[in-house]
């Protein structure tokens, strides 16, 4: 089990190129096997989400390589239209897997996916609305048996909640179906729009994307194209976050600041200073921090869900009270623990936490709960006393590509032994 030893207390100065999108890059990579042809994508982040999708499209029958940042995905043969449990307990975004599996092959078999346990990961709104393109599926003993009869058939579909996975589902198996389906209520997430350029790219007809209405029409087939992922919006915020935490100042390259209207203010809020160009952020803090107003988690374009842990992390030293509310999933404090072992102030009760800003932390030994909730704790440790060892580092290898060698860049102390 892999660690990383952080020493505490050194400001953060100097510049950190924004990884490709791991939300954006999985449902793409999925997307790959609706093709049949060669897919070549730019700008995919070396993280162990993706290496898991990877292992998933070999084992359905495309070659696969990764070479760089490059990934390059073929799926002329695919062999195969059961995904196995071992690899869909890897991660909970495999669910992807079963929209281009069925859209391409009329059939899938999977097991429900595992991943971070942020509560109970229900899939209904993706099910109910592949019953309605005319998917059989028998769910037994944990795992789904898909089939459609002839071919999947377009439909209109309103979702009850503007669930991202499900959105992503229902384009997948849009694009290759008889007639037109209409999403209302879609979740409006930009990785959803950079799904869409990508299956335009490759011929699809997809319309409204990252809006709360799409419209896709089912064409007959698609070809391969070379693609570059969109920036990671979420991993930017992290680097955002350490930087406001451990204070100094950042630049931040290759990034999509208009994705990120929901965040910034929060960190302009805190008292730093934050300078957005169009694919760059110009980013200075200086402590103490101030506490902000209410953070209200919500879908796209609110504060987003994923951005709550590491901005926890890096409010625990602000003057004053800040609360946040988790409105999205429901056990996502699992990083509260250990934040609180490091001398911050914070009390969860349901979907609230309340946090008292105190002067000072101090490094501790703690466990990574989960993948933004390991950021968190690296957050908070670049601003702790002393040294903190935070274990379980795999959650965190999930969605950042190689973190202790961008915050060594910028000035950090830290190591993975
Ligand atoms: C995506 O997860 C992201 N993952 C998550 O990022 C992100 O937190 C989430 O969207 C919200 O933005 C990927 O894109 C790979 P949802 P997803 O379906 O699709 C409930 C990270 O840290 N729900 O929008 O699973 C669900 O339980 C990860 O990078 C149902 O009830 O999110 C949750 O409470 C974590 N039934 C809420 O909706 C369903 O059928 C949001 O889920 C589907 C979802």
């Amino acid at each position: 089990m892999q660690k990383l030893i952080i020493n505490g207390g050194k400001k953060l100065c100097g510049e950190i190129r924004t990884q490709g999108s791991k939300n954006a890059a999985l449902p793409i990579m999925a997307a790959a096997v609706l093709c049949g042809e060669k897919v070549v994508l730019h700008n995919c982040p070396k993280i162990s989400d993706v290496y898991s999708a990877m292992r998933i499209l070999t084992y359905l029958g495309c070659k696969a390589s990764f070479d760089g940042n490059t990934a390059v995905i073929n799926s002329e043969n695919i062999s195969c239209s059961e995904i196995s449990e071992e690899l869909m307990r890897e991660m909970r975004s495999s669910i992807f897997f079963l929209g281009a599996v069925l859209g391409r092959t009329g059939r899938c078999r999977l097991s429900l996916p595992g991943g971070c346990d942020l509560g109970p990961r229900p899939v209904d709104i993706h099910l109910s609305a592949l019953r309605k393109m005319g998917v059989r599926i028998k769910e037994e003993y944990g795992g789904l048996d898909c089939s459609v009869e002839k071919k999947l058939t377009g439909a209109k579909i309103a979702l009850s909640f503007p669930s991202v996975g499900a959105t992503e589902n229902i384009i997948l198996a849009a694009v290759l179906a008889e007639g037109t389906t209409v999403i209302s209520n879609a979740a409006r997430e930009p990785e959803i729009a950079d799904l869409a350029d990508f299956l335009n790219r490759c011929g699809a007809k997809i319309h409204g994307a990252g809006g709360s209405r799409i419209t896709i029409n089912g064409v007959k087939q698609l070809h391969g194209c070379e693609y570059e992922i969109m920036p990671d919006r979420i991993a930017c915020a992290t680097y955002l976050a350490c930087t406001a935490s451990a204070g100094g100042e950042l630049i931040v390259t290759d990034c999509r600041p208009s994705d990120m209207e929901n965040i910034l203010p929060v960190f302009e809020q805190m008292g730093c200073i934050v300078h957005a160009l169009d694919s760059k952020i110009f980013f200075s803090a200086k402590y103490p921090l101030h506490a902000v107003a209410p953070i209200r988690t919500m879908v796209y374009p609110g504060f987003p869900t994923d951005a709550q842990a590491f901005v926890m992390a890096a409010l625990c030293r602000a003057k004053g009270t800040s609360v946040f509310v988790e409105n999205i999933f429901e056990n996502r404090y699992k990083h509260v623990g250990g934040l609180t072992r490091m001398g911050a102030d914070i009390l969860v009760e349901g979907k609230v936490a309340v946090i008292e800003g105190t002067p000072r932390l101090y490094g501790v030994k703690t466990e990574a709960p989960d993948l933004r909730g390991g950021a968190g704790l690296v957050t908070a440790a670049l601003a702790a006393e002393g040294t903190s060892e935070i274990s379980a580092v795999h959650h965190i290898d999930r969605g950042y590509e190689e973190i202790e060698k961008v915050l060594t860049s910028v000035g950090a102390d830290i190591k993975r032994i």
